[in-house]
């Protein structure tokens, strides 16, 4: 396996390629990423990852500077899972002092995380969008986990006629249920006890829905059962899976979507319905 830390190693390796899958990533590997790896090996004879902790896509009050940073383990991880590339650039190289402009993925970034967590989907539209163009994969992996990001990545890509096709890879979950993420870690052993409700109460909200309760019933009775729990609840919604904006009697193809607190750990999970 290579690693490459410049734009110009980069463009000389693809240049030497025909097909390519690129699998972005902010390190600190888990079992859910090498997921993603496994997918993108089935689209392209290369697979190339990147680890880039984005400064840009992390709020002033958030956790960038304390974001681990577990590289050399990453690297083992995704050297045994048969990785040709990893792109392990430095902030200079991505964000120029000079650097102008941003990605604005308007009406999808706006809600859910986006309300929470400003500028965020911004940054993680102008990051992909870089990374996209220094790569440039025919095939792109990411992790159904971050739903909205993901509407968001597939939408910027449709806008911009990137000639990139984007695969979505289902939420690869720990055997309670617990979604795998990277801010796990952050769980104390009380949290991580208590961290898998919110999957339950996801579950729980899906049922609910399918016996036909309205959807304000099952989003208020979740915040409440979150709240119960110990959860400080950022938002719980029933969307629309193609848009994401706010689920009507009628549509049929939901997403409910949850970020929740657990002490200072947030967390996010969705489940789909189809009714
Ligand atoms: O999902 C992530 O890890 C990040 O948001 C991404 C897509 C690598 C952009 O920094």
């Amino acid at each position: 396996m290579q690693i490459f830390h410049t734009i110009s190693d980069i463009r000389a390796w693809r240049n030497a390629n025909q097909r390519v899958a690129f699998v972005p990533t902010m390190g600190n590997l888990h079992a859910g990423h090498l997921q993603l790896v496994r997918e993108a090996k089935k689209h392209a004879d290369q697979v190339i990852v990147s680890i880039f902790v984005n400064p840009t896509q992390f709020s002033i009050h958030e956790d960038l500077a304390n974001y681990p940073r577990t590289e050399s383990r990453d690297c083992e991880l995704l050297a045994a899972e048969g990785c040709d590339v990893v792109f392990l650039p430095s902030v200079e190289t991505i964000y120029a002092p000079t650097a102008q402009t941003t990605v604005t993925v308007s009406a999808v970034s706006q809600n859910y995380c986006g309300a929470s967590r400003t500028g965020h989907f911004d940054g993680v539209a102008t990051v992909v969008c870089k990374l996209f163009n220094i790569v440039q994969p025919n095939v792109a992996v990411f992790g159904l986990k971050d739903f909205q990001q993901f509407v968001v990545i597939q939408t910027l890509v449709r806008d911009l006629h990137l000639p990139i096709e984007i695969i979505g890879v289902p939420t690869v979950r720990e055997i309670d249920g617990l979604a795998m993420s990277s801010r796990n870690g952050y769980l104390s052993e009380r949290e991580r006890i208590c961290a898998p409700k919110i999957y339950h109460i996801l579950q729980h909200a899906r049922d609910n829905l399918i016996t036909g309760k309205t959807i304000v019933d099952v989003e208020t009775c979740a915040i409440s059962a979150l709240t119960h729990a110990g959860f400080d609840v950022d938002y719980f919604n029933v969307a629309r899976r193609s848009d994401l904006q706010f689920a009507t009697l009628n549509d049929k193809e939901l997403i409910i979507l949850v970020a929740a607190k657990l002490g200072k750990t947030r967390l996010i999970d969705n489940l789909w319905l189809d009714r």
